[in-house]
């Protein structure tokens, strides 16, 4: 009966050794499966197994790469789009010009934690330009942003030395017009003449037929190309163009310009285009050659 109990008691004992040794199995075992992996494995397997980028792996072990244009864009949004819709030339990465940023601390000049215009530009328009924002007002588009109309009148001979100059050699009432008041809105607005002569003497199509004969800075030297219409001429001279058009004579296919060439007023001479066409005796005995063919536009023989 005592052996019987023995033996029992050894069997039990064996039970128990042999449960607790299993118990440190698989605790190695569960060690053994949070062994850490490398980034790249990590990422790997994470989409292997569908599983979000970067939710299971050590972000500790991570490479971080330096924040770059589209990440700089999620938080500045406005900023970003601001370039890409109007930025020109500065579509550039962001930190090709903000070297450092986000080191603004209050009390630190603003000039100090942002780019200046110069580093990359230098003194580009000279000595009296160095406020680069009183013109280029947001940095971001530095072309598309020039409205402020009120800090460029001050300067624009400065820039403009022909246009300038031009008004102030040939005096007209432009002259006293300021170069604003015809290009406001933004730098390089070009105006329509009928912003100011809205029944012009012409009919109005375009600037270029009012350029035509004006040009626009110094609106009195009236000169024109070979392109001008009779019916231009027209608007302020309608006898003599009716009487040219009904001549039943050749001058009726000769444009106002061909003989009034160039300038207004301008007078042509006869010989210019009939060198010789009567002989020398008979044009001696007459004074000049209205004396027989009369008015040029109507070219009637005077009755002699
Ligand atoms: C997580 C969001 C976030 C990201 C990403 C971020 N910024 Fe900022 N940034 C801010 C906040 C917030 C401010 C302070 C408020 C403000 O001026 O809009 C700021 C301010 C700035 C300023 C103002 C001046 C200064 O330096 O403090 C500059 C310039 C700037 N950021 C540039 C950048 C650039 C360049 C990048 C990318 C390389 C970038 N930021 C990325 C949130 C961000
Ligand atoms: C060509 C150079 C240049 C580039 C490119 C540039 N910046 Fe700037 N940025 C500047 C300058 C100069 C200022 C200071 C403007 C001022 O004084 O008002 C500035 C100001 C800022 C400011 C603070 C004032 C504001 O407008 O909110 C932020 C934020 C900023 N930049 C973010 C960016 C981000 C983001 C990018 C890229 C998407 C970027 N910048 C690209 C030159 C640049
Ligand atoms: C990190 C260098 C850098 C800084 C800082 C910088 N720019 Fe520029 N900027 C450029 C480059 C590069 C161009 C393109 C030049 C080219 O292609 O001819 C440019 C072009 C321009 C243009 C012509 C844009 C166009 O679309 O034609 C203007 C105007 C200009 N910058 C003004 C400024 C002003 C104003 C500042 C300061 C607020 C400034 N820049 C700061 C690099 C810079
Ligand atoms: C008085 C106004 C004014 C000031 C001040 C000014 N600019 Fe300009 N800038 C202009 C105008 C106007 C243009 C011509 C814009 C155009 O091409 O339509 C221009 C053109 C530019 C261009 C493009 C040049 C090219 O040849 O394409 C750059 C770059 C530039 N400015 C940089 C600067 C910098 C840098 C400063 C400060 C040192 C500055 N500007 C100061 C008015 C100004
Ligand atoms: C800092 C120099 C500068 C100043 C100041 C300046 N301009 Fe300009 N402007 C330029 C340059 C450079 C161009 C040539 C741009 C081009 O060829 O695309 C230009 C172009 C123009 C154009 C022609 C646009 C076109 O479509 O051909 C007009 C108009 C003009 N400027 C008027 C003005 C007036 C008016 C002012 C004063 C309110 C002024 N500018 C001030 C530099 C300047
Ligand atoms: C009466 C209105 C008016 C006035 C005043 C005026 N402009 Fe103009 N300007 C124009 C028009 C219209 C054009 C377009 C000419 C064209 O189509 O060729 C022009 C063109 C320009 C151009 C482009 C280049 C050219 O000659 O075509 C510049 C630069 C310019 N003006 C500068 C100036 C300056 C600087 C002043 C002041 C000294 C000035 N303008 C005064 C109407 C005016
Ligand atoms: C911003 C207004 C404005 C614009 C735009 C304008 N002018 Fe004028 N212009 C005037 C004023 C003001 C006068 C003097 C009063 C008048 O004759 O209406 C004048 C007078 C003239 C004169 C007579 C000059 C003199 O000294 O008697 C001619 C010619 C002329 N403009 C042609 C043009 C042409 C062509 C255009 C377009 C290319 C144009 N103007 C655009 C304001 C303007
Ligand atoms: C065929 C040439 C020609 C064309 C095209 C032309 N003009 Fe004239 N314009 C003249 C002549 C010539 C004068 C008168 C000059 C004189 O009195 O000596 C004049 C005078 C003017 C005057 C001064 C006031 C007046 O009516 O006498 C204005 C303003 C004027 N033109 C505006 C314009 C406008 C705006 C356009 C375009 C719609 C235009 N012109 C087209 C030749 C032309
Ligand atoms: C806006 C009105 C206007 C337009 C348009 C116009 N003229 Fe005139 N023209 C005049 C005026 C005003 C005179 C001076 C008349 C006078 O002194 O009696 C004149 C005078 C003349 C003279 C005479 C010069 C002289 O010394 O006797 C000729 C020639 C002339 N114009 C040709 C033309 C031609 C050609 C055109 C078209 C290309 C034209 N004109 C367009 C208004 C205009
Ligand atoms: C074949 C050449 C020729 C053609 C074509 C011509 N002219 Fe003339 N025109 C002249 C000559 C020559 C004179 C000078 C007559 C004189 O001194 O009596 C003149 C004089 C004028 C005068 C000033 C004298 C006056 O009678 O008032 C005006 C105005 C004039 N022409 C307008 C025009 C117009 C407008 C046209 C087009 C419809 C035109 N001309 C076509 C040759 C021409
Ligand atoms: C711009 C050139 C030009 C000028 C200037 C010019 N003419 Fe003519 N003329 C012509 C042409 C072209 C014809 C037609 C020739 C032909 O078809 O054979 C012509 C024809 C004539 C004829 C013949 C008309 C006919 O119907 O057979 C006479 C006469 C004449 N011209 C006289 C003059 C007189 C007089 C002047 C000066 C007041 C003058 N011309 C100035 C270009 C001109
Ligand atoms: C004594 C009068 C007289 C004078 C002066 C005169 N002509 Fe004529 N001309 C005529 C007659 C007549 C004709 C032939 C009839 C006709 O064609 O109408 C004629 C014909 C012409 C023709 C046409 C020739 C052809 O072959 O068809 C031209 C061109 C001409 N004249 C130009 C001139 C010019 C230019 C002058 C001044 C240098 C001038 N005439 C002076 C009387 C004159």
């Amino acid at each position: 009966m005592k052996e019987w109990k023995n033996w029992i008691v050894c069997l039990l004992l064996i039970g128990l050794t042999a449960f607790l040794w299993s118990c440190v199995a698989v605790r190695e075992e569960g060690v053994s499966s949070i062994t850490p992996v490398t980034s790249e494995e990590a990422v790997r397997a994470e989409k292997a197994a569908g599983v979000a980028v970067g939710k299971a792996e050590n972000v500790y072990k991570l490479d971080i790469k330096a924040l770059d244009t589209v990440d700089c864009a999620r938080c500045h949004y406005s900023v970003f789009t601001d370039i890409k819709d109007n930025g020109g030339k500065h579509q550039l990465e962001c930190r090709k010009c903000h070297e450092r940023f986000h080191t603004y601390k209050p009390g630190t000049p603003w000039e100090d934690v942002v780019p200046k215009c110069t580093t990359c530009h230098g003194e580009i328009h000279g000595k009296d330009f160095l406020d680069c924002m009183a013109c280029h007002t947001d940095a971001h588009m530095p072309i598309s942003t020039m409205i402020n109309i009120e800090a460029l009148s001050k300067d624009c001979a400065g820039c403009h030395v022909d246009q300038a100059t031009e008004v102030v050699k040939f005096p007209s009432a432009h002259t006293d017009t300021a170069c604003s008041e015809c290009h406001h809105s933004s730098h390089g607005y070009i105006p329509a003449c009928t912003e100011c002569h809205p029944e012009p003497h012409t009919p109005y199509q375009n600037n270029t037929v009012c350029e035509g004969c004006h040009p626009v800075h110094s609106p009195l030297q009236i000169a024109y190309g070979e392109e001008i219409d009779n019916g231009l001429c027209a608007g302020c001279h309608g006898e003599i163009t009716k009487t040219l058009l009904e001549s039943p004579k050749k001058h009726s296919t000769v444009k106002c310009v061909d003989c009034h060439a160039q300038k207004h007023r301008f007078i042509p001479k006869c010989q210019k285009c009939h060198s010789a066409p009567h002989s020398e005796s008979l044009l001696q005995k007459f004074g000049s050659c209205a004396d027989c063919h009369g008015d040029p536009h109507a070219l009637a023989l005077m009755e002699k």
